[in-house]
């Protein structure tokens, strides 16, 4: 089943929306597989963001998705990679889908709340990299048939 990873990034902690985020994804029909609260080391913030490297916006983002917890989370559904991008928003709130996270509680690009995966590729190399193997829960609902076709 296709896996995508979500952060809940400090704003939205700092916000009380760890619950709001985990209410739409689990509304969406997507399964909860893995979740962790904690500090992000300046390690692991580098290594997750090492795309970006080099942009203007690099600096300010480790020091944002260090500076409070987060809650790291992996969802997984038929096209979860998208469902959930979807759910989020576009990467500028004011870009972002009405409806949509970003949108809905969002103003500025470096407090846009959540992260997620952008591609299955990415969502598997992301998952890895946030949880060890025992730490995903393969479970299933009694609902999944009405959800998962
Ligand atoms: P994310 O990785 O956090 O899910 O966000 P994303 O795919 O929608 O956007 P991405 O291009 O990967 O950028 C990662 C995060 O960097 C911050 N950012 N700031 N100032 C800027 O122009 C700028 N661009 C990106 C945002 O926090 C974005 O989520
Ligand atoms: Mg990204």
């Amino acid at each position: 089943m296709e896996k995508t990873l979500v952060l809940v990034k400090p704003d939205a902690v700092q916000r009380g929306l760890i619950g709001e985020v985990t209410s739409r994804l689990e509304r969406r029909g997507l399964r909860l597989v893995a979740a962790k609260f904690l500090a992000v080391s300046q390690e692991l913030a580098e290594t997750h963001y090492a795309i970006h490297k080099g942009k203007t916006f690099y600096e300010p983002l480790i020091n944002y998705i260090t500076s409070s917890p987060v809650m790291a989370m992996a969802w997984e559904g038929p096209n979860a990679v998208a469902a959930v991008r979807q759910t989020m928003g576009a990467t500028r709130p004011t870009e972002a889908a009405p409806g949509s996270i970003r949108h809905d509680f969002g103003l500025e690009v470096g407090r846009n709340l959540t992260h997620a995966s952008d591609s299955v590729e990415n969502g598997e190399k992301e998952v890895a990299l946030w949880f060890k193997p025992e730490e995903l829960v393969s479970w299933g609902r009694d609902v999944d048939r009405w959800i998962f076709e």
